[in-house]
């Protein structure tokens, strides 16, 4: 492992001489000078080559893009500079010379660029995610651990559902049919009997036929549960959660975030209390003419946007065919690109906005919140919102029903503002063991599947809740990524599986 001085503290170095290894992330030529910018994992920083180091300077011109290299030069400071300090180098020793990265500066289309995955985490915008994402799952084991849960390892194999039955991905367990797990929770509620308040946090699986923005096959999910627990107890757990990792993530990554384009004033006012509504509510504000309202005025706004757009992108095509040199044409390039993916991406939510607005304004109770109906409740408010208490038929059947009105269920969903929609979904369990047999049949299950699960409301049943939260979908909504499949390394998706 190297030990050398790390391009994130530069800083602690001004005026000496460091010697970094990493990789060539881009390269700007002027004369007889050139500019590198090098990566070494922890940060990019600009490298400055002069034609008075002969050797440093020849090496520097002729290296391609990601070649690996350890450059020795001193830190200086210079306000122009990313992150304000460069190297003025005296060597350059490249360790392997690569020709024809394929991800080259000009912009890729998603495709290519999720083939070449394995490459494309090197690119600034994938290396920002995941070292958001890294901060989001160590604050959320931190929160956790500080406040008395204990982390409790739950199966990946597993005999059967744990929240419904039509997304389970088989497996050949030796002859007999296991499945991937869903949900820790099942396992979760058996050891919160043991030790009282737990969590866990790993891989779950759903075999999601549909390709949505927020479906992943593989995702991972922190999941608490607390005995003696009610469904406002987690509530009040979640919410904290939420503030505790958002505010952990603005300490650390304020800059990152805004370098990748995020507006972080949003996420500054993150704060509770959280707007609380119940599923009832929620469908009267679907279907209310402040709703049709709003959405209307987006779409005014959003053709009004696609104009602006479509006469920069007309400014930016004129701007490639009249340049002259590689750089200008670089940037004309890729803002090119950038403004096609914005128009299409703009075209295609417009053009379903009509269906959305129908949708909500004919939402029937009793039906669960559909994507497009959750990403109009989360932007009506600028805060996270709990959605409570839905229809029985449209939730899971491990939830307890309200003793109040035991057509809905005591549950929560929590939805991330700017329309990002649902991030935690939980509830109070039923802890009455006739009334959970009654809802697995309901729900087409058959209990002597769960006869172990069963045992835990046979031998000193207590009230308790919990909930799970989709790391993906939160890191989506902190760094303002519009798809899940950005915010983990290597997603799973309908149809990919590779690399
Ligand atoms: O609402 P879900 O399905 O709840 C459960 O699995 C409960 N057993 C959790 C519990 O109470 N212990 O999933 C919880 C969260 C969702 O809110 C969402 O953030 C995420 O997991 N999630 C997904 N993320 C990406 N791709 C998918 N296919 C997801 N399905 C759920
Ligand atoms: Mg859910």
């Amino acid at each position: 492992m190297q030990d050398d001085v790390r391009i994130s503290c530069l800083s602690g170095f001004e005026g000496k001489p460091v010697t970094i290894r990493g990789w060539l992330a881009g390269r700007r030529t002027g004369g007889k000078i050139v500019f590198l910018l090098i990566r070494d994992g922890s940060g990019f920083c600009q490298a400055v080559v002069e034609a008075s180091s002969p050797d440093a300077f020849s090496n520097a011109q002729s290296a391609g893009l990601e070649s690996s290299l350890a450059i020795t030069g001193t830190v200086r400071r210079d306000e122009r500079a990313p992150g304000q300090f460069e190297i003025a180098v005296s060597e350059l020793h490249v360790i392997q010379n690569v020709r024809d990265y394929p991800i080259a500066r000009k912009s890729h289309g998603i495709d290519f660029l999720m083939s070449h995955r394995h490459l494309w985490l090197r690119s600034r915008i994938p290396w920002t995610i995941l070292r958001v994402r890294h901060t989001v799952i160590s604050a959320c084991r931190e929160f956790m651990n500080r406040r008395g849960f204990v982390l409790v390892d739950t199966p990946i194999l597993v005999g059967g559902a744990g929240e419904d039955t039509r997304s389970l991905f088989p497996v050949d367990y030796f002859g007999e049919k296991a499945f991937l797990t869903q949900t820790g929770q099942l396992y979760l509620e058996s050891a919160c009997m043991a030790l009282g308040k737990v969590y866990c946090f790993g891989p779950t699986f759903r075999a999601e036929k549909s390709k949505t923005r927020r479906h992943l096959c593989e995702f991972w999910m922190l999941e608490p549960e607390a005995a003696f627990a009610s469904l406002d107890d987690v509530i009040q757990l979640a919410g904290d959660l939420i503030c505790h990792v958002v505010g952990a993530v603005l300490k650390e990554h304020s800059a990152d975030l805004e370098a990748i384009g995020r507006d972080v004033k949003p996420l500054c006012n993150i704060a509770k209390p959280f707007v609380r509504l119940t599923y009832s509510e929620a469908v009267e504000l679907l279907r209310s003419e402040q709703t049709r309202i709003r959405l209307e005025t987006d779409m005014a706004h959003g053709r009004t946007r696609l104009q602006y757009l479509a006469d920069e992108l007309e400014k930016a095509e004129k701007r490639l065919a009249s340049a002259s040199k590689q750089n200008q044409k670089d940037s004309a390039g890729a803002k090119i690109v950038s403004l096609r993916e914005e128009i299409a991406e703009l075209e295609a939510e417009l053009a379903a906005m009509p269906e959305h607005l129908r949708l909500a304004q004919s939402f029937q109770w009793g039906n669960d919140l559909g994507g497009s109906d959750e990403t109009i409740v989360s932007r009506s408010f600028e805060r996270p919102v709990f959605v409570t208490h839905y229809p029985r038929e449209a939730k899971a059947f491990y939830m307890k029903l309200d003793p109040e009105n035991p057509r809905v269920v005591l549950n929560m969903d929590l939805l991330a503002p700017e329309g990002y929609g649902e991030i935690i979904g939980g509830s109070q369990r039923e802890d009455d063991p006739d009334r959970l047999v009654e809802r697995m049949r309901e729900k087409g299950l058959n209990p002597e599947d769960y006869s172990w699960y069963l045992d835990l409301r046979k031998y000193g049943s207590v009230p308790h809740s919990g909930f799970g939260l989709g790391i993906e979908r939160l890191v989506a909504w902190i760094t303002g990524r519009r798809h899940v499949r950005e915010t983990i390394p290597f997603p799973r998706t309908l149809g990919r599986f590779t690399p």
